[in-house]
């Protein structure tokens, strides 16, 4: 892969824009309307009242996702802006520490909780939180939450070298080794030394993410090098995941699906009956929503026709007007307007190019229809039992620490995987037990060298990662 970073990250273009916006003394973005390009971010007063909302909304997905016992509180707002993208995009920077109320004894409003006095009880964190609100639809979103224990004062140093300027002659040897192993295993080039510098830093960075999963894992995977370790966590959403799907509370309501008859086997794996087509690659394009629903009708077809296609993503980046191509989609829209379009031709009629094209779908060639779609119940042994009667499931969780995922069945904290920050789509195409850690098999579709052999493997029956909440499929009568 040959990746190219000459564009100028958007964020910072943002702050560059939002301080020209203050030197000029601009107006306030908030009488803008509320729909059109993103506005530039505007800075915060700790007491503005639609902040304090999307406090109190991060602070409780925050609670819902942790493990703790006691209920966490924000204590201070670091700092605030607000950015109008479609709605309004906050960026919150907060300090966050345990209060002396228990979870289990709490509904609802924890306004009143004290926090505790001593340091080790407190266990304060430093948060970036950004929530997204759509005010004309009543809805918000906890689109990030970034947490780190809070430096204690006194060994808090002054780092007065930029980050990604300090000079490789510091990095040990093992470093430079693993990330020389890297550039050759992934074929990455560098356009420029500075570049290479930037990369290595990144990569390091990645390297002590992945051993912090690797030390809190409760399965058996392995975290370290992948194709993405020289990507920052912003750089990875960005080209791979789907920032729509974390709207899925918006999206329409679908049919439910008629429960199965019998009870789940003990495992079951669609690929031991030919229902799963090769491991695809989407590329540097946030189409993981139309792998997810071709990979599902591609199994619906097959229980129908015993033939197994391989069927066209690329219709659905071009033609499906009611997803945004390579900026994300749903799997419920999708199956809409492949009704709606009459079918799906194959990937070899319509190949993938990993980017918007016109829409060159032709009814002569549909290879595949379908006549309605369903939506999955929530429960894990139920959406077993479905999918070994009916065929591979389209689904979508958290992908965080799949950047870093190598092998084995994944199980990190739940902290590091907020179900409520469901950005990627994918394919159940099986389950099972290895070694008594129950997985889910999940198709990927960021290529065969991807996990094992391009396929995931995540704990099953801990609604982990939010696996259980997006689960649906086409139908094919
Ligand atoms: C490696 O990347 C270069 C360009 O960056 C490309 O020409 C070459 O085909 C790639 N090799 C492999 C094995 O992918
Ligand atoms: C299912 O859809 C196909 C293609 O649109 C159509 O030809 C067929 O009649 C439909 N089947 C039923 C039972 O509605």
């Amino acid at each position: 892969m040959d990746i190219k970073f000459s564009r100028c990250h958007p964020i910072t273009l943002c702050l560059i824009l939002a301080v020209v916006g203050m030197v000029l003394g601009l107006e306030d973005g908030s009488k803008q309307p509320l729909i059109g390009a993103p506005g530039a971010p505007v800075g915060l007063s700790e007491s503005d009242p639609e902040l304090l909302k999307a406090v109190k909304f991060a602070e409780q997905r925050y609670n819902t996702a942790s493990n703790g016992m006691h209920i966490r509180r924000v204590s201070k707002i670091i700092s605030a802006n607000k950015q109008l993208v479609k709605g309004v995009r906050y960026s919150i920077m907060v300090e966050i520490g345990s209060t002396q109320c228990k979870k289990s004894a709490v509904l609802g409003v924890f306004d009143d909780c004290e926090f505790f006095l001593e340091t080790n009880k407190l266990k304060t964190e430093v948060c970036l939180f950004e929530v997204w609100d759509i005010p004309w639809e009543g809805k918000s979103t906890l689109l990030k939450q970034k947490c780190q224990p809070a430096v204690p004062k006194e060994t808090k140093k002054v780092v007065s070298v930029p980050l990604y300027k300090s000079k490789p002659a510091l990095e040990s040897v093992e470093l430079l080794t693993q990330f020389k192993d890297f550039m050759v295993k992934y074929n990455r080039t560098y356009s420029s030394q500075e570049e290479a510098e930037k990369r290595l830093r990144i990569f390091q960075e990645n390297m002590k993410t992945a051993q912090t999963l690797q030390s809190l894992e409760q399965g058996s995977a392995e975290y370290g090098i992948t194709k993405f370790s020289d990507l920052t966590e912003d750089e990875f959403r960005m080209m791979y995941l789907n920032p729509l799907i974390s709207q899925w509370s918006l999206q329409k309501p679908m049919k439910p699906a008629s429960p199965s008859r019998n009870p789940a086997p003990d495992s079951w794996d669609w690929r031991e009956h030919g229902a799963v087509s090769p491991v695809k690659n989407q590329g540097m394009c946030g189409s993981c929503w139309a792998f997810s629903v071709t990979g599902n009708i591609e199994g619906q077809w097959f229980r129908k026709t015993g033939k197994l296609l391989s069927l066209s993503e690329q219709e659905l980046v071009d033609c499906d007007r009611l997803d945004q191509a390579c900026g994300g989609g749903l799997p419920s829209n999708a199956y809409e307007a492949i009704e709606n379009l009459g079918g799906l031709e194959t990937e070899t009629d319509y190949s993938y190019t990993g980017h918007k094209q016109n829409c060159d779908f032709s009814s002569g060639k549909v290879a595949a229809y379908i006549n309605s779609s369903v939506e999955l119940p929530k429960d894990e042994n139920e959406i077993a039992a479905w999918l070994a009667e009916n065929g591979p499931v389209s689904a979508a969780l958290n992908a965080f620490a799949m950047q870093f995922y190598r092998k084995g069945v994944s199980h990190p904290l739940k902290i590091f995987c907020n179900p409520w920050m469901i950005d990627h789509a994918v394919l159940l195409v099986g389950y099972g037990e290895r070694n008594g850690v129950p997985f889910w098999a999940i198709k990927n579709s960021w290529g065969e060298d991807y996990g094992e052999q391009g396929y995931y493997y995540l704990y099953r029956g801990s609604r982990l990662c939010g696996i259980n909440k997006m689960c649906s499929s086409a139908v094919v009568n």
